[in-house]
């Protein structure tokens, strides 16, 4: 192990694009563009990045450990990368502790179904293997990045905190916290920052993130407290006072938050820690098609968690763009274009039913569905879902917020 204060595997970003096939997709923490209008090239993101696709025989492996289908996400490529996920699987399979982190930057009232993606992710997977969560606000982050206030982005943390508890994540086993409101509480998280900011030289963090000479030093020094929770030794209430150097953490996320992660899975071992295991999403594409991820700015490019019915009746059929024909006859004749048919790309996000999916795939390819009937198809199941989530957050009060978010023992026995 190394003992320096260099980290000696920090590469650029840069150096993994692939010059020959590079057509400039930019995918980073705070944005998102494709080079192209198919979208982000996501096999040539896992070569950039250097993480694994998500193959066939991984996916079995899985159902044949959990006995029982994977979820339809990773199933249908929605999760289509990793890192280390197979130390997971092993560790469960040796009845090895292991817990899972994710995160949310509270940056808006409004969450759209796209920031839904992860967290019905993480609920499957703390459902599957019944091992304690924690979900970082990373109001902190939003603060110094957005032009909004710190009391703002804490408020938001709390609003937001509502949505995801109304994922149905369990009780016992899950800790959410703000950070502007927990690290202060708790010594040993602020000391894991301060291990891993020693740990990462600004050339490192420029590399990775591309920061410049204007970003004002709380970007900076910022990443270092999204990678503390992928240590264990960051929640003592949790996990125990004695450090748990074996306890591994499992990361679902964005495949935009993978350079924070990069840079983690160097610090960790540094710091006599496992490397965090990942799974990477795709993004989910805003109703004008997938070259961009959904932005909470504008309210015409996704459906929002608090949309009415109609509104969302009205966004589907007037935004989401159509792979269909421009008249009846030519789409009868030709079929509509399913890759890049937003109407179809969300039901595959949101429609589990495989045959009934494959159904209306053949179905529109061959022009015997048209595209106001698929439409019709998909606004029917996220009324549903949105009417739903609706009625789960309602039920979210102020109590069981605070319930989620005080720090106290799990019920976790190792
Ligand atoms: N930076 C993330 C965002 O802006 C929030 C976050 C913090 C996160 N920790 C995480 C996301 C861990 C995924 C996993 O949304």
């Amino acid at each position: 192990m190394s003992t320096t204060n260099e980290p000696d595997h920090v590469p650029p970003v840069n150096d993994y694009v692939d010059e020959a096939t590079n057509v400039d997709d930019i995918v980073n923490p705070w944005e998102v563009k494709a080079g192209s209008n198919t979208g982000v090239d996501y096999d040539k993101l896992i070569r950039r990045f250097g993480s694994s696709k998500v193959s066939d025989d991984l996916v079995k492996r899985i159902e044949r450990i959990i006995q029982k289908p994977v979820h339809h996400f990773i199933r249908r490529g929605i999760f289509f990368s990793h890192r280390d996920v197979d130390q997971i699987l092993l560790a469960y399979e040796q009845k090895k502790p292991f817990y899972l982190y994710t995160g949310r930057g509270p940056s808006s009232d409004a969450m759209h179904l796209g920031h839904l993606v992860p967290f019905i992710m993480t609920k499957w997977l703390q459902d599957v293997f019944d091992v304690p969560l924690v979900i970082q606000m990373t109001d902190d982050e939003k603060f110094l990045w957005k032009d909004l206030s710190a009391d703002e982005t804490n408020r938001l943390a709390y609003e937001n905190a509502k949505d995801i508890i109304a994922c149905g994540f369990d009780k016992d086993k899950t800790f959410i916290f703000s950070d502007f409101d927990f690290i202060a509480q708790c010594p040993k998280f602020y000391r894991n920052i301060c291990k891993i900011q020693k740990c990462v030289t600004y050339n490192q963090v420029k590399g990775i993130f591309g920061f410049g000479d204007s970003d004002c030093i709380g970007k900076i020094a910022f990443p270092a407290i999204q990678a503390a929770p992928a240590i264990s030794s960051t929640f003592p209430f949790i996990f125990g006072e004695k450090q748990k150097q074996e306890l591994a953490c499992f990361i679902p996320c964005a495949i935009d938050q993978d350079p924070y992660f990069r840079m983690t899975r160097d610090v960790a071992p540094r710091l006599n820690f496992p490397k965090p295991a990942l799974l990477h999403s795709v993004f989910f594409p805003a109703l004008q098609g997938s070259q961009s991820k959904m932005s909470s700015s504008d309210p015409n490019s996704s459906i929002f968690l608090t949309d009415t019915p109609k509104d969302i009746k009205n966004k589907i059929n007037k935004h989401a763009f159509s792979g269909g024909k421009a008249s009846i006859e030519e789409h009868r004749e030709k079929g509509g274009d399913c890759e890049v048919d937003v109407s179809y790309q969300y039901l595959r996000f949101f429609l589990d039913d495989d045959e009934k999916l494959q159904q209306i795939r053949e179905g529109y390819s061959s022009g015997q569905i048209l595209t106001g009937e698929l439409k019709k198809t998909l606004i029917e199941i996220l009324q549903k879902l949105v009417a739903d989530h609706q009625v789960k957050r309602q039920q979210v009060t102020d109590d069981i917020v605070r319930e989620y978010m005080r720090p106290r023992e799990l019920k976790f026995r190792y």
